[in-house]
């Protein structure tokens, strides 16, 4: 009796597999056919026929989906003139529905279609947010009084959680106007974390009501580097500009409507000579400064003092109730440790607290404010430099040097944003330098933004769990201009975007080309200034 129980469950479980390897079979055969969606969907397949979208479509959603039910009744409006019918009356229909049964997957979503409705659900607001942007990747460009969509049936998830972008405000300053575009940019490709850079040595850009003077002196430089850092010349405009508190809260809500989460930096100890032009006690010589107008890293940083931690703890309270992300991020890079050496305060401090050199004061610095960050329920990220003298037990690493860092965070189970400069630099050329705007330096073009895998194979399965995705970066020494931002975040960010959200064997950078020419007259409509470098045009 029991040998033969066991035979029928063995047989059923055949059963089983092989028909999941033959839906999976059918599945990926129809990815051979090219939909215009980027990021590229996981698992998807095109059936014949089509949907019409017009004035007889209805939209419907649950009432805790209207956000999203308006992001796609305004896009409708705005892009192409459609304005959908009330729920009541008969007509094709785009419903948004909530499905538990489909949380396994962490941001899933899924569309069904037929030329009667299309279904998009998800476990959560995130996903159906994530469907309406695969759904309108769809639209045909153009203002039509009714658009025809192919019948697509879709199942998809991203490979990582952190599918991040960074933008440096400090360097060069960009409206509130501007950052609701990146934002936007961000969001129709699906990135979901934007790395908000505050603070720097060329300018603090984030209102504190308890230090106005970060305001009133910080926020402004007098004069600015021009031309490459070896020629070593400055303009004498003087240059500045802040985000009050209100606009901060405006950026926060805009964000979360697109399902990005906005996480601030505040750079410590290292990088802060605006902060220390403010309130020169902060630094360890205790001169008065001047904010830096030349690009690279100042020797001059914070000093390990009581009165420097209650001024961070302070400042980072308020940062802390502008942001509900659980993550500040507090830089941590590119400290020398000169003044340091120099401070008989440092040595003493580092003699009382046991500490063999200045990296282990570092580690200090930065444990210390840990401790205050968790204890107020936030985790700290920073730039890997902060794995020197000894890791912070709780901290976020992004490796930035290459993948060494991350590689060791990992290693030790510390959660790892890889953004190596050699692939997610999005300061780097991306053209010959004799054809393209001045830029920082290196190469990075659109092929090798494609190419990169976050996820190391020296990692063992379980250490690859900690690598939360990658993110790419905008700083913005020899980036002036909004336009400037556009043209070397797009395409690259597009590519990025691909490597964050579809699983590697589903990456092809020739067919991703013939994806984004389809996303060119999107680009054009929205005034995206992109770079056309790299597209196969050129
Ligand atoms: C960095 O690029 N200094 C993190």
């Amino acid at each position: 009796m029991q040998i033969d129980k066991s035979r029928i469950m063995k047989r059923k479980h055949l059963i089983y597999l092989l028909l999941c390897f033959a839906w999976i079979q059918s599945w990926s055969q129809s990815n051979s056919q090219l939909l215009p969606i980027i990021p590229k969907p996981n698992f998807y397949k095109i059936d014949s026929g089509s949907f019409k979208i017009g004035s007889n479509t209805q939209i419907w959603a649950e009432p805790n989906l209207s956000n999203e039910s308006k992001f796609l009744k305004y896009f409708l409006l705005n892009n192409h003139q459609i304005v959908p019918i009330p729920s009541t009356k008969p007509g094709n229909k785009i419903v948004f529905r909530i499905n538990q049964s489909l949380a396994q997957q962490e941001e899933y979503y899924q569309i069904t279609s037929s030329s009667k409705q299309i279904i998009i659900e998800a476990p959560n607001a995130t996903g159906i947010f994530y469907g309406i942007q695969s759904l309108i990747q769809l639209f045909p460009s153009g203002k039509y009084s009714s658009i025809r969509i192919p019948l697509v049936q879709i199942k998809d998830y991203p490979s990582y959680s952190w599918r991040g972008m960074h933008l440096d405000c400090s360097r060069h300053l960009f409206n509130v106007q501007f950052i609701k575009k990146y934002l936007e940019m961000m969001s129709y490709y699906k990135m979901n974390k934007f790395h908000w850079h505050l603070t720097d040595d060329q300018g603090w850009r984030i209102e504190i009501k308890k230090y106005p003077k970060l305001i009133e002196i910080g926020s402004k430089r007098n004069g600015t580097m021009v031309g490459h850092y070896r020629e070593q010349k400055f303009d004498t405009i003087q240059y500045g500009g802040f985000y009050t508190q209100a606009e901060i809260k405006e950026i926060v809500a805009y964000a979360n409507k697109l399902h990005i989460e906005v996480i601030p930096e505040i750079e410590m100890p290292g990088h802060a000579l605006a902060a220390i032009a403010a309130y020169p006690e902060l630094s360890c010589s205790k001169q008065a400064t001047q904010v830096g107008m030349r690009w690279g890293v100042e020797t001059n940083v914070f000093c390990p003092t009581e009165e420097t931690f209650t001024f961070l703890e302070n400042v980072l309270t308020e940062v802390m109730e502008l942001f509900p992300s659980k993550y500040i991020h507090i830089g941590g890079d590119e400290v020398p440790k000169d003044e340091w050496n120099k401070s008989e305060f440092c040595q003493q401090l580092m003699k009382e607290k046991n500490l063999k050199d200045a990296h282990e004061l570092q580690s200090y610095f930065i444990q210390r404010i840990e401790k205050f960050a968790n204890k107020k329920g936030k985790k700290i990220m920073g730039w890997d430099e902060i794995l020197e003298g000894g890791l912070a037990p709780n901290a976020t690493v992004m490796s930035w040097r290459g993948e060494l860092g991350g590689i060791a965070a990992a290693k030790m189970g510390h959660d790892v944003i890889m953004t190596p400069g050699s692939h997610c630099y999005f300061d780097h050329y991306q053209g010959l330098p004799a054809t393209e705007p001045l830029a920082i330096g290196g190469y990075t073009n659109l092929e090798k933004v494609y190419s990169y895998h976050p996820t190391p194979d020296t990692l063992s399965n379980a250490e690859a769990k900690y690598i939360l995705g990658a993110q790419g970066n905008v700083w913005t020494e020899y980036i002036k201009t909004p336009e400037q931002v556009e043209y070397m975040m797009m395409p690259r960010m597009m590519a990025l975007a691909e490597v964050v959200w579809t699983e590697k064997k589903q990456r092809n950078y020739p067919e991703f080309l013939q994806r984004l020419s389809q996303h060119i007259p999107y680009l054009t409509l929205k005034n995206i200034n992109f770079s056309k470098t790299n597209l196969p045009s050129k």
